[in-house]
Formats: structure tokens, C-alpha cells, sequence
């Protein structure tokens, strides 16, 4: 196993390696093919942000790890698709994902729509494993966060203002800030805000957590942009350069490169503001927002 700076992160990861085999029918449950496809998705690697940050919010309001360990693979699982989904021909017609061929390439387009199928209906299978109190709750923050005023119309945003699909705007920066929010910073939201529930946290630090995430969430989206222009395909596990290559708005093309650190160091240090009740518990929360800010993949 790769380890990094971060202990939430090496932690987050092998719990969430096991629980996602675990969920996941093996290779030769029919349709193999489908299973097949869903295993190199979900498996091929990925940072396990999501998860991290579930594990991390449920420590912050002292919950036991194992309380959310659903929730976990729910939102690596919710995630998946969204990637599986996004590099299809139709959307941003990617290759590469996670160091490997994506779904479509090493499969068929079509299998590629169903394993993204399957993968959100497994999340929210998942998230039914959790006491009755927190499913409920679950289901509502990421179902909301997933849908079309969260990932999905952030999505559709993103693909209306392609230049290579016509896309025109009248107020860029406004524009943006709203596709990042809903396709990147709602998830992330979502994974912060189920970790407080199932750590039992009450209303007000169960906001508090969700606000770190927004603010997380768009600063990963600006490092994200950032990265398509300054990376490698082999450091980033998926191929730079294709937001320019469409015209898609972007941090770059709407802010230029030289404002993007600075304003991902802004939402984090906002991130930070919103720990500052919580004390010693977030500490690790605070080290995986300082390390996504400086992560180069
Ligand atoms: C990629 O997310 C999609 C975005 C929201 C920018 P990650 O960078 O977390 O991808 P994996 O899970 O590590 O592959
Ligand atoms: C990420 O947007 C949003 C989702 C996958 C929901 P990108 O299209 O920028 O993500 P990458 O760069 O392909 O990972
Ligand atoms: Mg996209
Ligand atoms: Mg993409
Ligand atoms: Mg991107």
C-alpha cells in the first residue's frame, strides 16, 4: 500500500479497500461483465478522499470509526459513478482514469452507463446498513447532494459552458463558482456532513462540519483545474490538458493560474476557521486539508 503524509488518509484508505471489495459482487456473479467492469472502477486506486474525510468528521464529534464505515464506502462508491459517468464520449471523453483505461475503453460505452448505474444504486444499499436515525439522514444529504441541484446539474453546467459545445456566458466567475460548488464541493459536503451523523454529532456541529467541506470541496476543484494545465499523465492518472482543449470553463480559464493557490489557501484557511470548536479531535481533518492543498495528483 502507498502511504502519504497524512494517517486519516493511509487509515481511510485500507478500511475503505476492504468495506468496497466487501459491498462489491465478486467477478463471477452474473453478469460477470458488469461486475467485472464495476471491480476496475472502484478498485483501480483513487485517493479516497471522500471516505478520509467521512472518518475524519466522525472522529471530530468523538464517534466510533466503525459507525461510518457505510457511509465510507457509500461515497466512494456515489463517486465512482460520477468518474465513470464524466470520462464516457458523450461528457468529457476521457481514456485514462486512475492510471488505467477507463471503463468505456476497457469495457464498451454501454457497460460503462450501467456499471455508473449500479455503482449509485449500491451507495445508497449501503448507507441502509446504518442505524434507521442515521440512514435517514444519510440517504437525505447525499441523495440531495448527488442530484440534479448537487453533482448532476453541476455536470450539466459544466458541459453547457464547453466552447466546444457552444457554450457562451454572460458572468464567467459567478457561473463557475456554481459548477464547482455542485460537481465537486456537494459531494465532499455531503461525505464531511454524513461523518458527523454518524458520529452522532447535534445540529450545530453537523453544519459546521458540512461548511468545512463546501470549503474543502472548492478548493479541491480549483487544485483539480490547476492541475490539468501543470501535470502528467502519469503523476495525475488521467490525461492534462483536456479541459483547454474543449474550452471548458475553468479556475485557468476564467482566473488565470497565478490566482489559484491563493484562493484555494483562502477556502482551506476558511475550512480551518470552521474547526476551530471542535479542538483536538479535528486534528487530522485540519492535516487532510493542509495536504489536499499541496497534493499534485
Ligand atoms: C476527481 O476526484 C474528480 C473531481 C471531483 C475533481 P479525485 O481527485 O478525488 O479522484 P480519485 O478518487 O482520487 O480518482
Ligand atoms: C469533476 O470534474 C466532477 C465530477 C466527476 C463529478 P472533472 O471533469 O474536472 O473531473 P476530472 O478532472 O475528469 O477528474
Ligand atoms: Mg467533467
Ligand atoms: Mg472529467
Ligand atoms: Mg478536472
Amino acid at each position: 500500500m502507498t502511504t502519504t503524509a497524512c494517517p486519516l488518509l493511509d487509515d481511510a484508505r485500507s478500511i475503505t479497500d476492504k468495506a468496497l471489495d466487501t459491498y462489491l459482487p465478486s467477478a463471477d456473479t452474473a453478469p460477470v461483465r458488469l461486475h467485472q467492469a464495476m471491480r476496475h472502477a472502484v478498485l483501480a486506486g483513487g485517493k479516497r478522499v471522500r471516505p478520509a474525510l467521512v472518518l475524519g468528521a466522525c472522529q471530530a464529534v468523538d464517534g466510533d470509526p466503525k459507525a461510518c464505515i457505510p457511509a465510507m464506502a457509500a461515497v466512494e462508491f456515489l463517486h465512482t459513478y460520477t468518474l465513470v459517468h464524466d470520462d464516457l464520449p458523450a461528457m468529457d471523453d476521457d481514456d485514462l482514469r486512475r492510471g488505467k483505461p477507463t471503463v468505456h475503453v476497457a469495457f464498451d460505452e454501454a457497460t460503462a452507463i450501467l456499471t455508473g448505474d449500479a455503482l449509485q444504486t449500491l451507495a445508497f444499499t449501503c448507507l441502509s446498513q446504518l442505524p434507521a436515525a442515521a440512514a435517514t439522514a444519510c440517504v437525505h444529504v447525499l441523495g440531495t447532494a448527488s442530484g440534479s441541484i448537487g453533482v448532476v446539474g453541476g455536470q450539466q453546467d459544466d458541459l453547457d459552458s464547453e466552447q466546444a459545445r457552444g457554450g457562451a456566458c454572460d458572468d464567467p466567475a459567478a457561473t463557475l463558482e456554481r459548477i464547482h460548488r455542485r460537481k465537486t464541493a456537494a459531494l465532499i459536503r455531503a461525505a464531511c456532513e454524513m461523518g458527523a451523523i454518524c458520529g452522532g454529532a447535534g445540529k450545530a456541529h453537523r453544519s459546521a462540519l458540512a461548511e468545512f467541506g463546501e470549503h474543502v470541496g472548492l478548493a479541491f476543484q480549483i487544485i483539480d483545474d490547476l492541475l490539468d494545465v501543470s501535470a502528467d499523465a502519469s503523476t495525475l492518472g488521467k490525461t492534462p490538458g483536456k479541459d483547454a482543449s474543449v474550452g471548458k470553463l475553468t479556475w485557468m480559464s476564467v482566473h488565470g493560474e497565478a490566482a489559484a493557490n491563493t484562493a484555494a489557501g483562502e477556502h482551506t484557511a476558511a475550512a480551518y476557521a470552521c474547526l476551530e470548536r471542535f479542538g483536538e479531535p479535528a486534528t487530522p481533518l485540519r492535516s487532510l486539508a493542509a495536504m489536499l492543498l499541496g497534493r499534485e495528483s
